[in-house]
């Protein structure tokens, strides 16, 4: 049986867990005290050694990225936190940072020294301002205590944080779309290659970490690589937030290694709702393909997650019971992406726009056998051909959802209406 890990999250219960002296109180700033006594190169390869992979949602190793800076490029470097948590479903980096701002600005100033950079940002979705105001508080207070700025605790390494506002684009979180945002344009994803590690902010090498990657590096500094490598799997090391939400008896932030179960995670947050039953759930926000009860033991990690068929993304597990239509749901999500398309690329903003329609024609009981085609045609032509991974991500509820509820699709028009009393989905409340 695997248990939780808190680790971030330990002292959240602290009332002061979000306050300069508190950090420091349970040792904060110890491992920056450390790390400034290291070789930059040397805690790249630690991270390396980690095996720690993003936390945003793809995965890719966090050292390897580090280590893709040209180190023949004169340009100064950037470090660009992506706090921009915008995929339905997720909410782990907003807690975090309300909850213990200090060990992101402690990562960043580890980071930024280990990547060799004097100028960072935190790139944070504008709708939180309460988020906004601590990060710029704990800013303020790390200056304060000469843990950023010039010559940081006697070491001669210089370092500003600037924590920007963005305004609220989904696109904003895709990380070349975010670098737009924050040089002043319209966000718009840019074509890579050339990836920021090569051609970033201001054209400049830039590193772009989300919010809980960089969050763990000061654990893995204090702690050493086997402290990660011996949670998780082999190739998913270390541990992370999951959220539960939905249909969940006590949702919420669970903090646990990677290759926990659904199943594990559930008898933790006491179950589905008293007097229900699983029908389908998505392993990592709604870009990711759905699950259903089958998938409760599929371990949460990259390559199990992988082989089920489906993404680990952000492990925002999304729960829904029996009283959720499946059309229904899915219908949200395509008018999320369709609203949030930047409309750069035809496939996205036309094939959002069409299957909003499609979608809403099938809930309503008009729809026909020929609409289900129409929609896996139109994610055909989305999935692969879309400019950036927004489009392709709106593909995988569509896809997986027929895979695994066709015939529901088929009830909407053969029963002449959705089958099901939205009044007693609390999801639609
Ligand atoms: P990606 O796989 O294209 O890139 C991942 C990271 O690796 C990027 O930072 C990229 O620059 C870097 N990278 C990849 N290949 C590289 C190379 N050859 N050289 C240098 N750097 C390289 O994935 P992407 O598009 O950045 O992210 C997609 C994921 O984002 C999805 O899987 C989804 O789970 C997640 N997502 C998260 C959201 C959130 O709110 N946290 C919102 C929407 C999506
Ligand atoms: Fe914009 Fe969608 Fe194309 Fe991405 S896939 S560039 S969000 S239109």
């Amino acid at each position: 049986m695997t248990t939780l890990t808190p680790i971030l999250s330990q002292n959240w219960d602290r009332p002061d867990s979000f306050t300069i002296d508190g950090y420091r109180a349970t040792g904060g700033y110890e491992a920056l005290r450390k790390s400034l006594a290291m070789d930059p190169d040397s805690i790249v390869d630690l991270v390396k050694q980690s095996g720690l992979r993003g936390r945003g949602g793809a995965g890719f190793p966090t050292g390897m990225k580090w280590g893709f800076l040209p180190k023949d490029n004169p340009n100064p470097r950037y470090l660009v936190v992506n706090a921009d948590e915008s995929e339905p479903g997720t909410c782990k980096d907003i807690p975090l940072m309300l909850a213990n701002p200090h060990v992101l600005v402690e990562g960043v100033a580890i980071a930024s020294y280990a990547i060799k950079s004097n100028q960072a940002f935190i790139y944070v979705r504008g709708e939180v301002v309460h988020v906004i105001r601590r990060l710029r508080q704990a800013v303020a207070d790390a200056y304060a205590a000469g843990l950023l700025g010039k010559d940081i605790l006697g070491s001669g390494f210089d370092l500003d944080v600037v924590v920007h506002a963005g305004a609220g684009a989904y696109i904003c979180g895709e990380e070349t779309a975010l670098l737009d945002s924050l040089e002043g344009y319209r966000g718009q994803p840019r074509l890579k290659p050339p990836f920021p590690a090569v051609a970033g902010l201001y054209a400049s090498p830039t590193v772009v970490n989300n919010v809980e990657s960089i969050a763990s590096v000061p654990g893995i500094v204090a702690n050493g690589a086997e402290w990660f490598t011996s949670m998780g799997t082999e190739k998913s090391a270390g541990f992370g937030f999951f959220s539960l939400s939905g249909h969940v008896t006590n949702p919420g932030q669970y903090e646990a290694p990677l290759g926990i179960t659904l199943r594990e995670l559930l008898d933790m947050a006491g179950g589905i709702r008293e007097g229900h039953r699983l029908k389908f759930w998505t392993p990592g926000g709604s870009s990711t393909p759905i699950f259903t009860d089958e998938h409760l033991d599929t371990p949460l990690d990259f390559e199990s997650v992988g082989a089920a068929g489906s993404m680990l993304g952000t492990r925002a597990l999304q729960i829904f019971d029996e009283t959720t239509c499946v059309v229904r749901a899915v219908g949200r999500w395509i008018a999320f992406y369709a609203h949030e398309s930047c409309g750069k690329c035809t496939p996205c903003r036309e094939g959002n726009f069409w299957m909003v329609q499609v979608l809403d024609r099938l809930e309503r009981g008009e729809g026909t056998e020929a609409d289900i085609d129409k929609l896996l045609q139109i994610c055909d032509n989305l999935l692969g051909r879309s400019f950036c991974a927004l489009g392709d991500g709106a593909t995988s509820p569509v896809m997986s959802s027929i895979k695994y509820f066709r015939q529901e699709y088929v009830d909407h028009f053969e029963k002449g209406g959705c089958p099901f009393d939205h009044s007693r989905s609390t999801v639609w409340a």
